[in-house]
């Protein structure tokens, strides 16, 4: 779709550059300099104005972006609006609520869109952060502080004049404003503001208005927050675009409200009580462009419902402003309009599905997020106590836990899963593995129950057999962990007198069956098998009467196993790996060195991202915070088809822990 581009500073760069790869094309480029309008327009060869009116009547290209300097917007909006065109505008909409809003209402008038910067909600970091308060880690928020400290403009702006002459609020401020709108809704009132003159006296351009903005707003339906936005605040400052989120159970901590990329560190969230925590991604994101919201305004018009929600958040926003000037200048609270604007909407938690290309498995296979938590004690011979880490992990944003009642710690997990700024149960899978002494049906089910109570839950996602073949019962599991090692090692592995493992006479097709009851009670939404061979699998996919979901294997490079997991992916079962970095060499290997190097990760960000892009599932185990957050922000990398082959390379046929 044809734009024409009002105003040809340094933004409207940024935009036509997006543009280029988008649905959409620069159709002209007007300026009241020629000479800035004439050079971008060469950039793309076309038409160049001086005179909006001129450019509006030459170019019938549908929509307009407002691109103009801040008091400009509300004219030229209007302008376009009434020579019927659809308007994108920079922010803010207008300086006065009344002009904004009677902005929105020409342009619903004449069926027109009206959208306005900034989209900020769509930022992958905004979007991450938005997903962490969807999934309830916060509790009831009830308290937050924004930055805005856009710092010396004269200092970073080649025309600062611009800023100079609205403050720091209707240009900084909008960005945070803008956020807590979309996901919170409306601010409900301004309880106080106040503002300070204060800049250097050495500086020869001085704002005309405060450059120093403070005032405590609340959201209708959400926390009240204090903001800050200031001229003075340098932005190198600590705080720039900083957002923290107080709730009941938990902090939120969101590093630029207003950025288009993001980075591992972006988010952070502190359950009551923690240090913060990184939340990376965990699928591959891609910075936003400002021309990607102009597209989607495009798209509402071609779609034939043009688009006026931002327009109307923009209206909001300007209230919010306005009324934060007015309770600076006579005193709080002040009430704000909505405008209109819909309650906040914070998307729900979603998990990563399998690709498209894996369509038909989608239908049957189930939903795991990309990374697993391997919740294991067992350290290079020795017991680890796993609760901080399995809490780290829980902060981070893993949402797949790998546990087993050999590992003797689902007390501690079911209290990390119960305690203030858990997340919500439903977002949490949960895998759950019968040790091989429990085989038979009645000791089976006593585990499972056993092992659900301690964990707090009804069901676990999927319950497995941890082994395929069976060893003699020697009594009940249950807290494992508590008991004296000796204890432990004797009831969990049976040996006679020769030292020799006591098996118990109890083949692969009645466990399984063993493990149907376990499913038909209700007390496992799945089940699954660890540590089979393709032939025992096909045994209980032949014999068995519920199909396995879900199959875990060692899997690591010198052990790929890719035959069984291609064996898998065929028959919708999903393979989640275990040990997939402790195989005694390999984060030493210069092959997945040089590509670590190449994407930015360390030697075991590869092997989760190897797995991952093969869509497997790795449950790495770690101690170290570090690890816990760059393995599963591995999961965002995807590697490529000549990579995997080098991997492919380390294979070791006959390996052996
Ligand atoms: N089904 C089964 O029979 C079975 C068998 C074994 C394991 N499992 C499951 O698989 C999980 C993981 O296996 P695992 O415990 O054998 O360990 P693993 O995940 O293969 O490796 C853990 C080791 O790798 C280190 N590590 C983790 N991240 C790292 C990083 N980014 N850079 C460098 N080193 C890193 C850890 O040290 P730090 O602590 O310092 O990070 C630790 O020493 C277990 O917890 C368990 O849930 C299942």
């Amino acid at each position: 779709m044809d734009c024409l581009l009002v105003g040809a500073g340094a933004i409207a760069s940024e935009y036509a550059a997006g543009m280029a790869s988008s649905s959409l094309s620069v159709a002209g480029v007007c300026d009241r300099e020629a000479e800035r309008a004439k050079t971008l327009a060469s950039e793309y060869d076309c038409s160049w104005f001086e005179s909006v009116d001129r450019a509006l009547t030459a170019l019938d290209a549908p929509v307009v972006v407002n691109l103009t300097g801040h008091a400009a917007h509300a004219e030229i909006t209007r302008t376009a609006l009434t020579a019927d065109r659809h308007v994108y505008s920079e922010k803010p909409l207008a300086l006065n609520a009344s002009v904004a809003e009677e902005l929105v209402s020409i342009a619903r008038d004449r069926d027109l869109a009206l959208g306005c910067a900034p989209e900020n909600e769509h930022g992958p970091s905004q979007r991450r952060a938005a997903r962490l308060l969807a999934d309830g880690r916060l509790g009831p928020i009830q308290l937050g502080y924004a930055y805005a400290h856009v710092g010396r403009v004269t200092d970073w702006h080649d025309r600062p004049r611009s800023f100079l002459d609205i403050g720091p609020l209707y240009d900084g401020s909008v960005y945070p404003l803008t956020l807590l709108v979309s996901w919170f809704g409306p601010v409900d009132r301004v309880r106080t503001a106040d503002t300070l003159d204060i800049w250097p006296e050495r500086e020869h351009q001085q704002p005309s208005t405060p450059g120093h903005v403070e005032a405590v707003i609340s959201f209708a339906t959400g926390p009240t927050v204090r903001l800050t936005g200031s001229f003075y605040a340098s932005h190198r400052s600590r705080e720039f675009y900083g957002l923290e989120l107080h709730g009941d159970d938990g902090s939120l901590y969101l590093d630029g409200t207003g950025a288009m990329e993001t980075a591992i560190d972006h988010v952070q969230f502190g359950r009551l009580g923690r240090q913060y925590t990184n939340v990376p991604p965990q699928s591959p994101t891609t910075a936003i462009e400002y021309a990607d919201a102009v597209e989607r305004l495009a798209g509402s018009v071609t779609d034939g419902t043009p688009s006026r929600r931002t327009g109307r958040r923009a209206a909001h926003v300007v209230a919010v402003c306005n009324a934060i000037e007015t309770a600076a200048a006579d005193g709080g609270p002040v009430t704000v309009p909505d405008y209109g604007v819909a309650r906040g909407s914070l998307p729900s938690y979603t998990v990563t599905p399998l690709d498209p290309d894996r369509r038909s498995q989608r239908r049957r296979a189930i939903r795991l997020p990309p990374v697993g938590f391997g919740c294991s004690r067992y350290r290079n011979g020795e017991y680890v106590d796993r609760e901080d880490s399995i809490a780290t992990a829980l902060d981070a944003g893993y949402r797949f836990l790998d546990s087993a009642e050999l590992y003797g710690n689902e007390h501690r997990i079911g209290e990390l899963l119960s305690a203030p700024g858990a997340p919500d149960r439903d977002g949490v899978f949960l895998l759950g593995k019968v040790w091989r002494t429990n085989h038979r049906r009645e000791h089976m089910i006593e585990a499972a129950t056993g092992s659900l109570s301690e964990l707090g839950v009804s069901a676990f996602d999927c319950y497995a057999l941890h082994w395929p073949g069976a060893w003699a019962y020697q009594g009940p599991l249950a807290r494992l962990a508590e008991k004296p090692v000796e204890r432990q090692e004797n009831l969990a592995f049976p040996e006679d007198g020769e030292g020799n493992i006591q098996t118990a006479d109890l083949p692969l097709e009645r466990a399984w069956r063993n493990l149907e009851a376990v499913y038909d009670r209700g007390l496992a939404r799945t089940i699954g098998v660890s540590n089979v061979t393709r032939s025992q699998l096909e045994t209980i996919i032949e014999t068995g009467r519920v199909r396995p979901a879900l199959v875990q294997i060692e899997r690591h490079p010198y052990q790929p196993q890719n035959e069984l997991v291609s064996f898998c992916h065929d028959q919708g079962i999903r393979v989640v790996a275990h040990s997939p970095l402790s195989a005694p060499g390999l984060l030493d290997e210069p092959i997945l060195e040089t590509i670590a190097d190449r994407h930015g990760l360390s030697p075991a960000g590869v092997v989760i991202a190897w797995n991952v892009t093969e869509h497997v599932v790795p449950i790495p185990s770690s101690t170290t915070t570090s690890h816990i957050v760059s393995n599963l922000a591995a999961a965002a990398e995807r590697l490529r088809p000549e990579e995997i082959e080098r991997i492919d390379s380390l294979r070791q046929p006959d390996f052996e822990r």
